[in-house]
């Protein structure tokens, strides 16, 4: 290493000591308004980090806005919540494009940006609304952009998607199909909080929920979240790490190298786009912990969230109920012991 190498480190490393305090004032933000659930609050800011959409399950109540309120508040960059009903049409999401006459009376189109324009947008209970409308939501999510009559505007950037969904309601709901649950990087449950958390949440909104904006601090800029997108990307990661990710896809598959239970409760199994969700989400857990590599740890906590939407089980698994993570949690067992280790 010569001299200017050793600066550049020195100045890489200084920089993302920076960006780590960032991230802890992140969490320290929303935790004033969002209480508990530490876990939970942590698998969205990887995502975040990881430049990917998270599907948050919920039932009704658990401060799921609240939480996805606090983000943005916390990150200062424009929010925008969307509620799913079964007559939202692409146009209420995507934006028109509207008639519109100049002083000199000559008429020309112009296009008027929907609210998925936005930073931090909130697609509230979305599937609620119908195939096509979900459907005009995540080709935008997929593409970064919206095409309308032949005209396309970028969305904003970053551009981070939170869809919501209770697991409890079934009438008047149009279930994501499974092409488009591959498309969330993680699913994250949000569970029901404990006694503790439940004394914490009463306490502190017994008058009423404090205006959430109005207590949560920016923490980080917009030019910092960039950043902390590139560095995740350019974390680098073993040939073992990479390995692991492809055993734990193939762990997933009945038709793969498999456990038991997989073969014999799943349907379908994940695509290589979950061992993407893997490796990337890791290297920003490893990021956030201050490591420039990934280790085992990072890709076991990343199974769950990163795979139980991409486990579709089989009618004796339904019948059965099965549980997605033990099999995704079984699945990175069975990985990590056929991994050859160098
Ligand atoms: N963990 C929590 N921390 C802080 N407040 C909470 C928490 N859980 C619930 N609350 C409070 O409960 C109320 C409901 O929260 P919120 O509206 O965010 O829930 P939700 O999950 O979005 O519900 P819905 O599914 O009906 O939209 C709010 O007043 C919020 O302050
Ligand atoms: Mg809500």
């Amino acid at each position: 290493m010569d001299a200017r190498d050793s600066h550049d480190v020195k100045a890489l490393e200084r920089e993302l000591e920076e960006l780590l305090a960032g991230h802890r004032r992140l969490t320290a933000e929303i935790a004033k308004v969002f209480r508990g659930h530490e876990s939970t609050v942590e698998q969205l800011l990887l995502c975040l980090y990881a430049g990917g959409h998270v599907l948050l399950e919920g039932v009704p109540g658990l401060g799921k806005t609240t939480l996805v309120r606090a983000l943005a508040a916390a990150l200062a960059l424009g929010f925008r919540r969307i509620q799913f009903t079964p007559d939202l049409m692409p146009g209420d999401i995507l934006g028109l494009r509207l008639l519109e006459e100049d002083a000199a009376g000559k008429k020309h189109f112009t296009f008027q940006r929907g609210p998925v324009f936005a930073n931090v947008v909130l697609a509230d209970e979305i599937n609620r609304a119908s195939p096509r409308t979900q459907s005009a939501l995540l080709e935008a999510m997929a593409e970064a952009r919206v095409t309308l009559f032949g005209e396309s505007q970028a969305l904003d950037d970053p551009f981070f998607l939170v869809a919501t969904e209770n697991p409890i309601e079934m009438e008047g709901t149009y279930p994501l199909p499974e092409a488009q649950l591959d498309r969330f990087l993680y699913k994250v449950v949000l569970g029901l909080p404990t006694l503790e958390e439940t004394v914490a949440v009463l306490a502190a909104t017994a008058e009423r929920p404090p205006a959430v904006e109005s207590v949560v601090q920016p923490a980080l800029s917009r030019d910092q979240v960039r950043r902390l997108r590139e560095l995740t990307r350019r974390t680098p990661t073993s040939s073992d790490m990479v390995e692991l990710a492809a055993r734990v896809v193939l762990a997933t598959q009945p038709a793969g190298d498999a456990p038991e239970d997989v073969k014999r409760y799943v349907r379908h199994g994940s695509s290589p786009r979950g061992g993407q969700a893997l490796l990337w989400t890791a290297k920003a857990r490893a990021l956030v912990r201050g490591r420039l590599h990934v280790g085992v740890e990072d890709l076991e906590a990343a199974c769950a969230p990163a795979l139980r939407h991409r486990l579709i089980l089989g009618y004796e698994g339904e019948a059965a109920g099965v549980s997605v993570d033990a099999l995704a949690r079984a699945a990175f067992e069975h990985a990590k012991a056929r991994v050859s280790w160098r």
